[in-house]
């Protein structure tokens, strides 16, 4: 790259910011997006809850690729995303689209909103994920925001090998081949089938906090859930 190209390459991401900075902060809007995490990545292709808003902005709304819970409002919407229609939008989300998913009550303080406005021209551009982490406005941790950790390789105490149920217990097999009773409120059945999930066809058993008696069994499929969960009442000998 030349000097001159360098210079313009410069001149031009400054004042992309600079323009932002005009209407509204964009560290304190930083900080208002901190109400979006628990539901939004920024991270490409990475949908949560709600969409990833990487490239969101200036794209048909209701047009994120990949991701298939969209209300009938918003996937029938014909407006692209831009600076008023997001304003609108984050006032009041089901006042705008009757019917949305999207179950946030809305920003009613005018200036939050430009705040939150001016750091999403930024973040919701491709790749603004990691330009607001680059720039310090956000911890790298809100990129892939409420996504689990991946499962990967799991040891042979968290690999599930088989799985029944009988009267109100769930009775767990693990790869240390110990079978565990587990009262059947105290399990939860979920299906991780992105690549944080587990292997297929490898079932893992995850505590889940809460005092030290719950816990998560995680399939990659619907198909492993219906491979492994049996209702059985004939102990597994070992
Ligand atoms: C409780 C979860 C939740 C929270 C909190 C939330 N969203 Fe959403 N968001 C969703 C869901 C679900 C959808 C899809 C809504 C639909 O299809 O009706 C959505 C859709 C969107 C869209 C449209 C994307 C597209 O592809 O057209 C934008 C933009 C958006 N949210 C921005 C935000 C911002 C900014 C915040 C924070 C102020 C926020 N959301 C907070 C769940 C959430």
């Amino acid at each position: 790259m030349s000097r001159v190209t360098l210079f313009l390459a410069a001149l031009a991401s400054l004042s992309v910011v600079s323009a932002a900075r005009a209407d509204g902060d964009l560290r304190r809007g930083a900080q208002v997006y901190r109400a979006c995490v628990a539901c939004h990545a920024l991270e490409p292709g990475l949908h949560l809850s709600g969409p990833s808003l990487d490239g969101f902005m200036g794209r048909v709304a209701g047009t994120a690729e990949g991701f298939v819970r969209y209300s009938s409002g918003l996937k029938d919407a014909d407006f692209s995303w831009n600076a008023a229609a997001l304003d609108g939008w984050l006032k009041d989300p089901a006042g705008m689209i009757p019917g949305t998913y999207m179950t946030f009550r809305g920003i009613d303080d005018p200036l939050a909103r430009a705040d939150l406005v001016a750091f999403l021209e930024i973040a919701g551009q491709p790749g603004g994920g990691r330009k607001v982490v680059d720039e310090g406005l956000v911890p790298a941790g809100w990129v892939r925001a409420g996504a689990p950790e991946p499962i990967g390789e799991p040891s042979p105490k968290m690999h599930v090998t088989a799985i029944r149920h009988c009267g109100d217990s769930y009775f767990i097999t693990t790869g240390e081949g110990r079978e565990t009773p587990y009262w059947e409120k105290n399990i939860r059945l979920k299906i991780d089938s992105a690549e944080t999930g587990p292997p297929v066809g490898v079932p893992v058993i995850l505590g889940a906090g809460m005092g030290g008696d719950r816990f998560s069994v995680i399939f990659r499929s619907l198909a492993d859930l219906q491979q492994f969960v049996t209702e059985s009442c004939e102990a597994r000998r070992t």
